[in-house]
């Protein structure tokens, strides 16, 4: 039986061709780390690290690299984003969709003194924007929101709430964990503050590393989370406080960032206006199937132009970890039941505690990918 991988929005597979020849090149001939030694080996691996930071840069409309920092991943971004920015007294607002990449953080802080409150979301997972004025407080200095639901591809509006943001001078903050590398993300037009991603999902790389990239007073109001080695200002025992050296103690993750490299120029090539277009032709195909399957509830938005390509369903028959099983041992499709690390927005979407199984394209995805997952959603869910 043919696998078919519909598990694209927990991480992408499989990598474009070239990313793992590229980390194992990295692993084989260079060997090298950065920003330490000079001869020529980590010259070049100092090169490719600072290419990564440009395209990333590139793809985000973003104008200054130094303020690229590469994380060791989208969970370890947030955490130094909201932890390092937050003090006590401080009051925080996040949307009803969160990823616990962002709640878990803030649920810790609530026991050093800083409170925050969920704007709603309505039965689609979108944000009431109208909502978020009357929810400001004096003390209200940040705004987190994940700009695409991992549970149901809603897309947020991060224009209009970026313009809010900057009208009442509160930090914002994106989540671009499921958007990155599938629509545009404009670091500017969206008002941010600052924006993390994975580098594992949409953007096409190996795990365990991600980014964020900062605004300017934003990085020189944050406190860096974690601090030693930089290789840089060695002799003093005080972090630097320049950029990237500021957040970025520590040897980097360098297979990870040959490999994002090696991803992140497949994109450039590619152009996320081309993967969006065949993601979105699939989603469609898949939505228009759906319709016809009175068995499924879609958890989440019909409209194509206000979503991404994870799509969500809840079995009306049967328990929908039964159905993932009976989806992979009998057609070979692989998917993720249950609450995706998001209760909160399951609780908007109102598939809460049951869940729903996630089914999501990638650029490797085909139109008889699709057709088989409407097929065996037809059989198993009757
Ligand atoms: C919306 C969203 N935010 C944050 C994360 C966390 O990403 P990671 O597990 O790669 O750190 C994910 C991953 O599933 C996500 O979908």
């Amino acid at each position: 039986m043919k696998t078919i991988y519909l598990d694209n929005a927990a991480t992408s597979f499989p990598k474009p061709a070239g990313v793992s020849q590229r980390m194992k090149d990295y692993l084989d001939s260079v060997g090298a780390t950065v920003n330490r030694s000079v001869y020529s080996s980590a010259q070049d691996a100092g090169l490719v690290l600072l290419t990564l930071r440009e395209r990333l840069a590139k793809l985000f409309h973003f104008d200054d690299p130094t303020y690229v920092i590469l994380t060791p991943g989208m969970t370890a971004g947030m955490n130094m984003v909201i932890k390092g920015f937050l003090k006590s007294g401080d009051h925080c607002l996040v949307s009803s969709m969160e990823h616990n990449a962002v709640m878990r953080p803030i649920q810790q802080l609530t026991e050093c003194g800083i409170s925050f409150d969920r704007i709603p979301c309505d039965r689609e997972g979108f944000l009431d924007i109208d909502a978020i004025e009357g929810m400001i407080r004096p003390n209200t200095r940040l705004l987190v929101m994940a700009h695409g639901s991992n549970v149901s591809g809603t897309v947020q509006d991060a224009e209009r709430v970026g313009k809010i943001c900057a009208a009442h001078g509160i930090a914002f903050v994106l989540d671009a964990a499921q958007t990155a590398g599938h629509i545009d993300v404009d670091f500017y037009k969206f008002g941010l503050s600052a924006l993390c991603v994975p580098g594992h999902k949409g953007l096409l790389g190996p795990g365990g590393i991600g980014a964020m990239l900062l605004r300017k007073d934003f990085a020189a109001q944050l406190t860096p989370l974690i601090a030693g080695g930089t290789g840089s200002a060695s002799d003093s025992e005080l972090l630097p406080s320049y950029m990237p050296d500021r957040f970025e103690s520590g040897t980097p993750n360098m297979p990870g960032v040959y490999g994002w490299e090696a991803a992140m120029a497949f994109l450039d090539e590619t152009g996320v206006e081309n993967l969006h277009a065949h993601e979105m032709a699939l989603t469609e195909r898949f939505l228009n199937g759906l319709k016809d399957i009175d068995t499924v509830r879609l958890a989440g938005t019909w409209d194509l132009d206000r979503r991404v390509g994870v799509v969500s369903v809840d079995f009306k028959n049967i328990d929908n970890a039964e159905a993932a099983y009976r989806l992979e041992t009998e057609y070979g499709i692989l998917t993720r039941c249950g609450l995706h690390c998001a209760p909160s927005a399951h609780k908007s979407l109102d598939t809460f505690p049951q869940g729903t199984v996630r089914f999501a394209v990638g650029f490797a995805s085909t139109e008889e990918d699709v057709d088989t997952a409407l097929e065996a959603i037809r059989v198993i869910g009757a």
